[in-house]
């Protein structure tokens, strides 16, 4: 199949990320291992790993696992606030790898020119207009809006809002995907018309049928509606949480417990602030874990965006994908 307006319109993204498609699988802590990300990555797409809290060895491991199953380019997610950070950069380094994506806040000093030093390019986040430009002015290759609609942590601001404000300011110099509730190619296609150069999905993509999710996590998915899928509230003003937007559930009500928890910790002084945060962080990625691997949906953590209402089976990420690329391009021609 050919998909000429779409490609068009895609061409500057998928020239900077190596592929076919500029349709990058944004990373999923605990589902963008080697099985989806080279699955992503063959079938055109750009597949990103996971890195969480992995330790470097187990980094090291899985870019290893995932070259041997795709010879295309894949990308390396990394949380600014992980110890270990510039040890992590030497890994992808080590392993050539082309795309490292900076998540989860501002990138510490120095860390985009490690990566930078390795020949690799940066994609960043940024949460407002001024810092995506001061991001993009210090070294960052290409930005990655994504709005509130998306699984997992999240800002406050729409997708819909984020892409007018920032795509007529940035994209006309700069290589800008958009993420957050995107689950068909219409959407996509709108964003497109924009100025992106290209869109990052997750929540589509997290029960492709390469994916290692439980099944119960899948059924989960399969079953949720768009008003399902919560972002979760601060209880604490002093306590400053990333909201995650997650399906309802057990894991949701306990998380309101874990932050008055640690709340109690602050006040009587048992632990300091960043000491707080990383335990809320914790908190997370354990429940995650719990969902997706173990299939606990009823303590762990369903981290979903509003897009769940439109995934309703198990399907091939290349059926996905032309999927995708179809819909967009009947929509452009019907333009
Ligand atoms: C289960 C799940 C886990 C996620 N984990 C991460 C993560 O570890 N790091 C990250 O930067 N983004 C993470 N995200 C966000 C995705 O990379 C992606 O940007 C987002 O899913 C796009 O929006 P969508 O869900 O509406 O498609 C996660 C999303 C989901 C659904």
């Amino acid at each position: 199949m050919s998909y000429p307006k779409t490609t068009h319109l895609m061409a500057r993204g998928a020239e900077f990320l190596g592929t076919e498609h500029a349709i990058l699988c944004g990373a999923m802590s605990w589902v963008s291992e080697r099985n989806l990300v080279s699955a992503i990555s063959n079938a055109g797409g750009f597949g990103v790993i996971a890195c969480g809290a992995m330790t470097p060895e187990l980094l090291d491991t899985e870019i290893a696992e995932t070259r041997k199953r795709t010879a295309k380019p894949f990308g390396v997610n990394l949380i600014t606030m992980h110890p270990q950070l510039f040890e992590l950069i030497e890994v992808c380094k080590r392993h050539g790898v082309s795309h490292v994506v900076l998540a989860g806040g501002i990138p510490p000093k120095g860390s985009v020119e490690a990566i930078k030093v390795g020949g690799a390019k940066v994609l960043v986040f940024a949460p407002t207009l001024a810092l995506a430009k001061k991001l993009l002015r210090s070294g960052g290759d290409a930005l990655v809006i994504e709005g509130s609609e998306a699984g997992g942590h999240i800002g406050p601001v729409a997708t819909s809002v984020l892409a007018q404000e920032f795509l007529p300011a940035l994209a006309e110099e700069h290589v800008v995907f958009v993420a957050g509730g995107i689950g068909r190619g219409e959407a996509m296609a709108g964003y497109l018309e924009m100025g992106a150069s290209g869109v990052q999905l997750g929540t589509r993509f997290a029960c492709a049928s390469e994916s290692i999710a439980h099944p119960d996590f899948k059924k989960a998915f399969f079953r949720a509606n768009a008003r399902d899928a919560v972002a979760s509230v601060q209880v604490d003003p002093r306590l400053p949480v990333i909201p995650v937007r997650a399906l309802k559930n057990k894991g949701t009500e306990e998380f309101t417990a874990k932050q008055i928890e640690v709340a109690r910790l602050l006040d009587e002084g048992k632990v300091d602030m960043g000491e707080a945060q990383l335990q809320i962080e914790h908190f997370w990625a354990g429940a995650l874990r719990r969902a997706v691997i173990d299939g606990d949906v009823e303590s762990g953590s369903i981290m979903a965006g509003q897009s769940v209402g439109m995934v309703t089976k198990e399907e091939p990420v290349a059926d996905i994908i032309a999927q995708l690329m179809e819909e967009s391009e009947a929509a452009l021609t019907r333009r």
